[in-house]
């Protein structure tokens, strides 16, 4: 984002942002995954993570020197050589392929605006909660239908979405399928608990601005959107948590 948008909306208080949030989740739980392999004895403070709908970036990129092995699963093959970062990646719906991890496998799973995407929220969590280790996290981020722009977003027509998603967009490839079947604070933690999770901690975050921030109107409407909802956390756009499976705490 230019340095000039980034500043209006601090000086706004359009604050903590996802990223930064993110970036919190994501280190204490790669604080608390290198703290149990050393617990256990494992010569290598290393960890074993998994991108769940990896796309085309992803935020443990900046954590690769501390993980040991990078997986990452999308319905969607990437372009030859786009994610450099993986160690694996695998065709998976996670909405369906239970089988496509033994286990136990991971110590952390990230999974990042794909929520809004599953056609089975419920499934998909059952079935990263079971590639967990014990004790293992699951860090989400998705979109908040509580948020009015977010709700007549997700309400629209197919058809009307597909002509409104490339002024929000960077790409087409970006504009995916949306279901939202599990889009709102207490859904989301209903249906993680539902599923085993603990310590659920969820925040909720102001995003439109960042996220539209590519067009000047776009940019402008989510700041509108940002700063109606800035006082009212229950209705921020995002969603941004973090879940553990059963296990021996770090
Ligand atoms: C909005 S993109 C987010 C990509 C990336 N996680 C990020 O934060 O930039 C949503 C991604 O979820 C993937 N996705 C949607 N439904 C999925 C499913 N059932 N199983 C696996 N991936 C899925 C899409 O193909 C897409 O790459």
């Amino acid at each position: 984002m230019s340095d000039g948008r980034e500043a209006a909306l601090r000086r706004l208080g359009v604050v903590p942002s996802v990223a930064e949030l993110l970036g919190a989740a994501l280190d204490e739980a790669l604080r608390r995954a290198e703290a149990r392999r050393a617990a256990e004895g494992m010569t290598s403070p290393s960890v074993v993570v998994l991108d769940a709908g990896c796309g085309r970036s992803s935020a443990l990129a900046r954590h690769r020197a501390r993980i040991d092995r990078f997986v990452g699963v999308d319905i969607h093959a990437p372009a030859p050589g786009a994610l450099p970062y993986l160690d694996e990646f695998a065709i998976v719906d996670l909405c369906v392929g239970s089988g496509a991890f033994a286990p136990a496998t991971f110590d952390l799973v990230l999974s990042s605006f794909t929520v809004e995407h599953f056609a089975d929220p419920r499934a998909a969590f059952a079935n990263l909660a079971r590639w967990l280790r014990p004790g293992g996290t699951l860090v989400l981020t998705t979109v908040n239908r509580r948020h009015p722009f977010v709700a007549a977003y997700l309400l629209m027509p197919d058809a009307l979405r597909r002509r409104v998603q490339p002024a929000v967009k960077a790409s087409a490839a970006d504009a995916h399928p949306l279901v939202g079947a599990c889009n709102d604070p207490a859904a989301l933690r209903a249906a993680l608990a539902a599923e085993g999770y603990e310590e659920i901690r969820l925040a909720t975050v102001g995003h439109l601005a960042r996220a539209w921030r590519r067009r000047l109107p776009t940019f402008a409407l989510g700041l509108v959107g940002d700063l109606l909802a800035r006082g009212i956390p229950s209705r921020r756009s995002t969603l941004v948590v973090s879940a553990r499976v059963p296990g021996p705490a770090a």
